[in-house]
């Protein structure tokens, strides 16, 4: 017989950060911080909260908007993921980097995890592929196992002209086109992209394509809260509301001014002190399968937004700590040595799941082996969780920083939460840093070339500045 689970009230769901692991009680001196370095300086965290709420006024922090604004749009992709219900066995996001990160974590983290596998795992949803790369390999396999006719295509790119995703649009638009005629193809076919500007809205307009739209004023690593991510999310049956609605409370708790209040505030202040006191890893690691995407969400974040060559002055400064994914307990055998014995460059956080949807017993067996007998009668939840106990304090006694965010249990309403407290952090390090948390000028550098390379026009000169840099290649491949 199975207890009747309890709802938890929304503070019962509230997740908590433990920062007491990256003081020098816990980790001595030589390598931890002192509260009082952090009262002074927190008068600059919260001036820096204040700059995010000003631009906030002025409209430059969409991501603040999105759980209050996008009512009108929930009602939109709920009612379009209740339409696809049934009708299509496959739904294929293509997109990359901000416009594919936060869908897999959403799926990794909400939905079974076989959900692809099992038809009674899907409650008559389709089955979701995300595909984010532009391998030749990778992307024909996927295409040979779906049947065209029951498959559609989620187009995500903001800028509406990101190669890898456009040059997928174009392979599936013919694989479709070749199974259901060319005047089917916008039937097969969802454009997620900017209102006004892009080809991939021109592209929508033209083959009658359904269109969400992405905010001007969110950028691709904030967006897993606007139909980037929310699509492939209602479609796959996450209550999305839950989502945002975890993504208000957590909104409510950041606009906090009182630093010890604000735990984004605190911890941005913290991966900033961190930083400066030469920790420039930042090691993500949550004890968590479901949790896993969320490192590598975050890794994005992290790195895409406080990895500038320049301040917000234009000086050169070449800041922005390393992020870096991990997962418990799996990473012990991996990572989790470098992390005690190797240099003393990281700050590590934990995602704790606090409790577990599962908690699956240990058989008694094999008694009489002491080293095994032991194991009986305890479940994987507590293995778990006294892995990473276990695993933190082996790092506190090697003077190594650390710090868990705690996850009373993973849910929408959590996820919502995880992502925008991550968001915001984010927001008040870049501040911190002096930065431009939300352009991406080396990524768009990467893109130009490829667009010379391959002949687009108006990127000539990039074309010759790669054939001039292939003419001394050679000598140097051995
Ligand atoms: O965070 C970002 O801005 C980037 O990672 C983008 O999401 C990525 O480059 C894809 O861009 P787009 O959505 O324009 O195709």
């Amino acid at each position: 017989m199975s207890a009747e689970k309890k709802v938890k009230s929304q503070d019962e769901l509230r997740l908590k950060l433990d920062i007491n692991n990256v003081f020098a009680e816990m980790i001595g001196q030589e390598h931890g911080m002192t509260v009082e370095e952090l009262e002074e300086a927190k008068d600059k965290a919260v001036e820096a909260h204040q700059n995010i709420l000003e631009a906030e006024a002025e409209g430059k922090m969409g991501f603040m908007e999105l759980p209050y604004k996008q009512k009108e749009v929930v009602e939109e992709l709920k009612q379009t993921a209740e339409e696809l219900k049934d009708k299509f066995d496959n739904f294929v996001v293509l997109g990359i980097g901000g416009s594919a990160l936060g869908n897999i974590a959403v799926q990794t983290a909400i939905n079974h995890p076989h959900y692809n596998l099992f038809k009674e795992e899907r409650n008559g949803y389709p089955r979701l592929f995300v595909s984010d790369n532009v391998d030749p390999e990778g992307v024909k396999a996927l295409l040979d196992k779906l049947d065209p006719e029951k498959t559609l295509f989620n187009v995500i790119s903001k800028s509406g002209s990101t190669p890898e995703t456009m040059s997928q649009f174009l392979v599936a638009r013919k694989f479709v086109a070749d199974a259901v005629g060319e005047e089917n193809v916008g039937e097969h076919f969802i454009a997620t992209t900017s209102k006004d500007s892009g080809y991939l809205i021109e592209i929508a307009r033209r083959e009658g394509m359904k269109k969400f739209f992405i905010p001007d004023n969110v950028g691709g690593r904030f967006s897993v809260l606007t139909p980037v991510g929310l699509l492939s999310a209602a479609v796959t049956g996450v209550d999305i509301d839950q989502l945002l609605e975890g993504a208000a409370y957590m909104d409510q708790i950041c606009r906090k001014s009182d630093f010890w209040e604000n735990p984004a505030l605190v911890n941005g202040l913290v991966q900033y002190l961190a930083y400066k006191k030469g920790k420039v890893m930042s090691v993500m690691m949550p004890y968590s399968d479901r949790l896993r995407d969320v490192a590598d969400w975050y890794r994005q974040l992290w790195a895409e937004s406080l990895g500038k060559e320049v301040d917000l002055q234009g000086n050169m400064v070449n800041v922005g700590p390393t992020p870096i994914k991990a997962l418990g307990a799996t990473d012990q055998h991996s990572q989790a040595q470098l992390y005690m014995e190797g240099p003393f460059d990281k700050i590590i956080t934990f995602l704790e799941v606090e409790n577990f949807a599962e908690e699956l017993e240990i058989p008694a067996a094999y008694e009489d082996l002491n080293g095994l007998g032991y194991l009986g009668g305890h479940s994987f939840a507590e293995l778990i969780n006294t892995e990473k106990w276990a695993t933190e304090l082996a790092l506190n006694k090697r003077e190594r920083m650390n710090q868990t965010v705690k996850v009373p249990e993973v849910n929408e309403f959590t996820l919502g939460q995880l992502f925008y407290f991550f968001e915001f952090q984010t927001a008040v390090t870049g501040e911190l840093l002096n930065i431009n948390t939300f352009n991406q000028p080396g990524v768009e550098l990467g893109k130009n070339y490829t667009y010379g390379i391959f002949g687009r026009d108006g990127y000539q000169e990039k074309k010759e500045e790669f054939e001039n840099a292939a003419d001394h290649k050679d000598d140097l491949i051995l």
